[in-house]
């Protein structure tokens, strides 16, 4: 648990320095004149204005989805299961949920256990919360979206 709990932090101060100065592709070229596009972040959508690129991003618990039926924000209890997180509980902090990091609605925050009780944290910039496979932290959303396989049909 400790060592867990160390790594996590770890990951928390490599976000910061890391997200410093990044932009990825997706909100920088213009990659339709007419449709939106989506990115590594499964919130944020991006259009073309007069030859520049727009981000803009979905509504708390709606998700970005372009994909031959559907271009838009769908709530998350219509999206990929493994895309979202459904029903999470704010944590009891007893038992393991003391000593880890738990998973939120929103997939970029997460919940610790603190002397104040179970506190709502999010994620740095760039970067989503992953727990499952021995993986607990935040990663980057490239990362994020192969570990939880949520990725483009
Ligand atoms: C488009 O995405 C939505 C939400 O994930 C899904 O329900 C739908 O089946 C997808 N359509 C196609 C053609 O993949």
């Amino acid at each position: 648990m400790l060592k867990a709990l160390i790594i996590f932090f770890g990951i928390l101060a490599l976000g910061y320095a890391a997200s410093v100065g990044t932009a990825s592709d997706a909100s920088e070229v213009c990659q339709s004149q007419d449709e939106l596009w989506g990115g590594e972040d499964i919130r944020k959508f991006y259009f073309c204005l007069d030859g520049k690129v727009i981000a803009d991003e979905c509504d708390s618990g709606y998700y970005f989805v372009n994909n031959a039926t559907i271009s838009g924000c769908l709530p998350s209890d219509l999206m990929k299961p493994s895309c979202v997180n459904l029903d999470t509980k704010v944590p009891d902090c007893t038992g393991t949920s003391k000593l880890q990091p738990q998973a939120a609605d929103d997939v970029a925050s997460f919940y610790l256990c603190t002397s104040e009780g179970a506190t709502l944290l999010s994620c740095p910039d760039g970067k989503a919360f992953v727990s499952q496979d021995g993986y607990l932290g935040c990663f980057a959303w490239s990362e994020w979206r192969s570990l939880r396989n949520c990725v483009d049909d």
